[in-house]
């Protein structure tokens, strides 16, 4: 005997009991203000690290500046290369910054949090909840182009790379331009702070929470993966507010150093 299935529904954008409202939205809160900052922000990180890629001071012996580490190129200067390496020979006549900063800008721009926010600001799909967006097709994550954000869990790695760096670079920069031990300047505490954010932006990041303990089947068999898991999903928490923070100090930081290299800062405590 054969039984009838539930009759095919319509998809929802289409179904005739919904509300028919004209206006894009009901909202009579500013709800454009978090879109708007949002956009004004994205915006001027990136062109903040446009001029920042193409900028020569990027070394104030003992600080290097975030957005040009690690250097590469056989035209960093001796202090600024990565273990005095440089892999990258005389052929490399652009600036050195261009060897990297397709890394930590492809993490970000593939980052869970990032993608919410620029979708919103930039791609206004939708600027915000209950706001009709102007587009009229939605296809979502699962075809082409936008697939290729899944590529994120792979920009981790890397980007735990160099995390690991700018961590190396804020110890070195407890030296003087003799390379004793011991120098403290407003430039080591701004490459220390920033390290840390850089870190903690890194691993309270959500591929880096499942690459710890995801598609654990028990936890009880593996408590080292989850006490982190418990750790990064406390951390995973303030992603939001983590991208924030370490953004705005990679800027400061970066500036900072190009500031002391261009000799515009110039003072005791440098
Ligand atoms: Fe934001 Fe991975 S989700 S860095």
């Amino acid at each position: 005997q054969m039984v009838a299935g539930p009759p095919a529904r319509e998809p929802t954008t289409q179904r005739k009991h919904r509300a028919q409202i004209r206006a894009r939205t009901l909202r009579t809160d500013r709800w454009w203000l978090g879109p708007l900052a949002t956009f004004l922000g994205l915006t001027g990180f990136v062109v903040y690290g446009l001029w920042a890629a193409f900028d020569p001071d990027y070394f104030a012996e003992p600080y290097i500046a975030p957005f040009s580490s690690p250097c590469l190129a056989s035209s960093c200067p001796e202090g600024a290369r990565l273990f005095g390496w440089a892999p990258v020979g005389d052929w490399w006549v652009l600036p050195p910054a261009l060897l990297i900063l397709a890394f930590p800008g492809g993490f970000r721009l593939t980052c869970y949090y990032y993608r919410k926010a620029y979708y919103r600001s930039f791609w206004l799909s939708p600027p915000a909840c209950a706001v009709n967006e102007p587009h009229r097709k939605y296809t979502g994550e699962r075809r082409f182009p936008l697939i290729i954000q899944n590529i994120h869990r792979y920009f981790w790695y890397v980007a735990l790379l160099i995390g690991a760096i700018l961590t190396f670079d804020a110890i070195l920069a407890f030296r003087d331009e003799n390379g004793n031990w011991g120098h403290i300047g407003l430039g080591t505490v701004i490459l220390v702070v920033n390290a840390a954010l850089i870190v903690l932006y890194t691993i309270s990041c959500h591929s880096c929470r499942h690459i710890v303990a995801g598609r654990l089947n028990h936890f009880s068999r593996h408590p080292l993966r989850y006490k982190a898991w418990t750790y990064i999903s406390k951390l995973n928490a303030k992603h939001q507010q983590l991208a924030w923070a370490s953004l705005v100090s990679v800027i400061v930081a970066d500036l900072y150093v190009r500031l002391v290299a261009k000799g515009i800062i110039d003072f005791p405590f440098a």
